[in-house]
């Protein structure tokens, strides 16, 4: 992790990515027939496909490629109870104040003395606003039916760990992830899909043993820096910010963030926490349940320490898209061109046939069929083949694979690579292996 650079980020970059998300259906406005929903977001034929692989490639590495985590889909509806035990219910809030000139409403942590919509000091006191959406379950709307819209995943992970210890036999240290949905009902949800309303988390509980407590959270701060950096985010815009005491959370005994330089500044990520055993014993309480784990060789019992990275899967995708945004200038055009690494690239490769005509399509679309099963594919006969390439790296695809009238003598296609542009002539019957050789650097 080397210190990081003073980099300064272009202020112009959200518009420009913010634009081309809804230019070409990575992200829509919500509810937009109806003028919108407050913050809310829809994503589109290309956004699903680059949060979907944001999510898998975190799955990849915190569960696929180990073997002392497992995972857990657990549900958004939850009772009172559990956010009773967990402190949400008293602590989960923010301070909020009115401005009485406007009628805004802020966080007071974020504004200061003045509204910042006005100018006006004229605000209220501040005062505590639970961010949690509360609805009912089931046709009568009484206190009984009180229902919570979870706002971390991470409660599923603390109430199923005598589930999770019986059925898969894992002894600490050992971890349970789980991406998914989370609500919270913020004041003041901002900068496109950073701070949104409904979000989606991707949160890995790791229980270990108390006393080896600091050296996992050490380990999981190192192990997630680097799995945005392997991901292709410079480690110029990435920090890591220690929370001062006075700003951690209800349960956490050390948090360190893991920032991005986002063009406003520097912004959260994610939040390495050493939640110690605050949940399990908070839920044990509760319940009566005993969720601690039974160590047969040392004959003892106790109740594991958490350490958990939390991080968000669609500010994170906000992030890949805000690194990878470039311009450069191919023959004297300028180019806008997504570098996105080829495992979170929405199109992994583009089959495009040269031209129209009907003789062209049968070998366009063998070769099409040969990819599918292997690649994420576009297929796209319209317009120039030089708009074609362009629309391709506006939308970060790495290979575009040219179909022409000499394929049908030669038997060969050409491949384009995105970042350099650079065209080289495969026959089809090495294609498939010459894309998976530029794809195993990795
Ligand atoms: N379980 C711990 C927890 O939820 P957090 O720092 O409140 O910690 C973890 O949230 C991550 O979830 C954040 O680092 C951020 O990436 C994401 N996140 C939190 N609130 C969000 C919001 N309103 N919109 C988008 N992402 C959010």
């Amino acid at each position: 992790m080397s210190e990081p650079l003073d980099v300064t980020p272009d202020p112009a970059l959200t518009e420009k990515v913010v634009n081309l998300a809804k230019r070409r259906g990575f992200v829509f406005p919500s509810a937009e027939i109806y003028g919108g929903f407050r913050s809310t977001y829809d994503y589109g034929p290309l956004g699903v496909l680059l949060l979907r692989n944001v999510k898998n490639q975190w799955w990849r590495s915190m569960v696929q490629m180990r073997d002392d985590v497992v995972g857990l889909d657990a549900a958004i509806l939850s009772p009172p109870a559990i956010w009773a035990a967990s402190g949400h219910l008293t602590t989960f809030s923010d301070p909020m104040v009115d401005c009485r000139k406007c009628k805004e409403r802020w966080r007071a942590d974020q504004i200061g003395e003045t509204c910042p919509n006005c100018g006006s000091k004229d605000l209220t006191d501040a005062r505590d606003f639970q961010l949690m959406f509360k609805t009912n379950a089931g046709p009568v709307e009484d206190e009984g039916s009180v229902a919570y819209l979870r706002p971390e995943t991470a409660q599923g992970m603390f109430t199923n760990f005598m589930n999770v210890l019986t059925t898969t036999r894992k002894r600490p240290p050992f971890g349970i992830a789980q991406v998914g949905k989370s609500f919270r009902n913020e004041i003041t949800p901002q900068n496109f899909v950073f701070r949104t309303r409904e979000f989606e988390q991707m949160e890995m509980e790791y229980f270990v043993p108390p006393d080896e407590a600091s050296t996992w959270f050490d380990y999981w701060v190192a192990e997630r820096f680097s799995w945005y950096t392997d991901l292709g985010i410079p480690d110029s815009m990435l920090r890591l910010r220690p929370h001062d005491p006075d700003e951690l959370s209800h349960y956490s005994a050390g948090t360190t963030d893991i920032e991005f330089l986002f063009p406003w500044g520097w912004g959260e990520l994610e939040g390495v926490a050493n939640r110690t055993d605050y949940d399990l014993k908070a839920h044990s309480a509760a319940s009566g349940e005993r969720l601690e784990y039974f160590d047969q060789a040392a004959n003892e019992r106790y109740t594991p320490y958490v350490i958990e990275p939390a991080a968000g899967a669609t500010r994170a995708m906000m992030a890949f898209l805000l690194a990878a945004y470039d311009e450069d200038e191919i023959a004297g055009e300028t180019r806008t061109v997504l570098r996105l690494d080829w495992r979170l690239a929405p199109t992994q490769v583009a089959v495009l046939p040269l031209s129209k005509k009907a003789e062209l399509e049968p070998v366009a679309r063998e070769v099409l069929g040969l990819l599918q099963p292997h690649f994420q594919c576009d297929y796209d006969v319209t317009q120039s083949i030089g708009r074609r390439y362009r629309r391709q790296d506006e939308v970060g695809t790495p290979w575009c694979v040219t179909v022409d009238f000499d394929t049908l003598e030669d038997r060969a296609v050409t491949v384009r690579d995105r970042d350099s542009t650079e065209q080289v002539r495969i026959p089809i019957d090495q294609l498939l292996a010459t894309l998976v050789g530029r794809t195993s650097a990795h």
